[in-house]
């Protein structure tokens, strides 16, 4: 089983400067979600041929690893980019074309026609009935054969009919050379139309597909937004359905590929995105970003970033806290307001709760980071790192100028300025002693 993915187009209705089928659905790039259901529907990767042309590159930059790319660089139509990617098709496996911009189709549709195309059907046609066919291609079924007929070139009576055109087909490799071949541009856009493929096939099948809403192409923004909405839902109910709460699903945004655990509970205004894992029992949200993040089991997050970090089990981040790229949280550790960690490993049960950046450092376990103390990473030119000792204190409105090391066991005096080494189970002390002048602040001469 062979397919083609149709991207080259440029997407005129979406009014973008990028290609139409890179804009985004959770995240995730409109033909990544069409390659995804192929993928999962038994096609390998390495059989899939995406067709790009507008803004290749970006495209190209996109798409999953393995996939094979072809180039169409002049969008003659959907049948002229078919015929770019036949050119690098050997052999008569079936051939599933499907257009890039359809992202909400799913995976046992697409089983369900290749079922069918062992049965030696020249040509299956995906179709769907819609209350308003719109500007979708219309089918006409006549004595065993189907023909398509674009809504731009269909008579009065033809743009009645309600069943429609998907763009998902699937074709038998040998018919569809040889019926590639007869195409002509001789048609109101003056493209070569793929959907004139089929009415050369003795033996044709239509399907048509029990939800509609799996079809639909996305050719502007209204329809972009409301895919997303179908797709957010769509993924909220599985993790609902596998024991996950979601508190208001409307506002809850999930990429496709996350995984949740039982019994944790996300609240609204909550958007876990790219490749992120939450263990169990979790309290995510409200107003929460997670992206690209592993976090484990217990963990409560409220009202911050967490970017690409790693959170281990019974931790506590926010609310207002950030959590960048590198920052790796172990056991029990807890993360308060107004706190951004980069870079960094903090250890077991430690705590940094009020309005501290910890950047490149190292920070061992049991050690307490009082409410302001910053870690200066940066000298202008390089970054350099901080190690705190285990059980360390370090007092509030500190400033550690790396690179500086603190033994385990010390105490750092608040307000301290540390540019030197601390030992283990030492006082370091950084800052100017208080002095007190008496009586210097009286109102009048006569000391009132
Ligand atoms: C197409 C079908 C129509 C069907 C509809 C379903 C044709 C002629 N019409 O119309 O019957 O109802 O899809 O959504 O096929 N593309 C290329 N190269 C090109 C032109 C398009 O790769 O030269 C790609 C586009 O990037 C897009 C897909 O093909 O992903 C479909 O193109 P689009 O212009 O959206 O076709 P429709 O007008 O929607
Ligand atoms: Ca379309």
């Amino acid at each position: 089983m062979k397919a083609i993915v149709l991207a080259a187009g440029l997407g005129k209705r979406m009014k973008s400067s990028l290609p139409k089928v890179i804009h985004k659905i959770l995240g995730k790039p409109m033909v990544n979600w069409v390659i995804s259901s192929i993928i999962k529907s038994g096609i390998k990767t390495q059989d899939i041929t995406v067709v790009t042309g507008y803004k290749a590159e970006i495209v190209e930059g996109l798409l999953p690893e393995g996939v094979k790319k072809v180039r169409q660089n002049e969008q003659l139509g959907t049948g002229h980019a078919v015929m770019q990617a036949m050119k690098t098709i050997e052999g008569n496996d079936p051939i599933l074309v499907i257009p890039g911009d359809v992202p909400l189709i799913e995976p046992h549709t697409i089983k369900r026609l290749l079922e069918d195309a062992v049965k030696g059907y020249e040509t299956l046609v995906l179709t769907m009935k819609l209350d308003d066919p719109a500007e979708y291609g219309r089918v006409i079924e006549k004595n065993g054969k189907i023909r398509i007929v674009e809504a731009k070139d269909a008579s009065p009576d033809e743009r009645k009919i309600s069943e429609v055109n998907t763009g998902i087909y699937v074709f038998d490799a040998q018919f569809l050379r040889n019926a590639l071949e007869k195409l002509s541009p001789d048609n109101a856009q003056g493209e070569y139309y793929l959907t004139d493929v089929v009415q050369f096939a003795q033996k044709a099948k239509k399907l048509i597909i029990g939800d509609p809403t799996e079809s639909i192409g996305i050719n502007n923004r209204i329809e972009l937004s409301r895919a997303q909405k179908v797709a957010q839902l769509r993924i909220n109910r599985r993790h609902q359905l596998n024991g996950v709460t979601i508190i208001d699903p409307d506002s809850t945004y999930i990429d496709p590929e996350a995984v949740i655990g039982k019994d944790t509970v996300i609240e609204p205004m909550t958007f876990i995105y790219g490749k992120t894992t939450i263990g169990e029992r979790c309290n995510i949200g409200p107003f929460t970003r997670v992206f690209n993040s592993a976090i484990h089991n217990d963990v409560t997050i409220v009202r911050s970033e967490v970017d690409e970090a790693v959170v281990h089990n019974n931790c506590s981040v926010g609310p207002f806290s950030r959590l960048r790229p590198g920052a790796i949280l172990l056991e029990g550790v807890k993360i308060g307001n107004f706190v951004e960690v980069k870079k960094a490993t903090i250890g077991k049960g430690s705590k940094a709760q009020h309005l501290t950046y910890i950047g490149d450092a190292e920070i061992g376990e049991n050690v307490n980071v009082g409410a302001g103390t910053i870690t200066c990473n940066y000298d202008g030119r390089r970054k350099h790192r901080t190690v705190i000792g285990d059980g360390s204190f370090i007092g509030s409105n500190t400033a550690l100028v790396a690179p500086v090391n603190v033994g385990k066991g010390s105490v750092i005096g608040a307000g301290s300025v540390i540019t030197e080494d601390v030992p283990d189970y030492s006082l370091g002390l950084g800052r100017a002693r208080q002095v007190n002048k008496i009586d210097r602040y009286r109102k009048s001469e006569k000391g009132e």
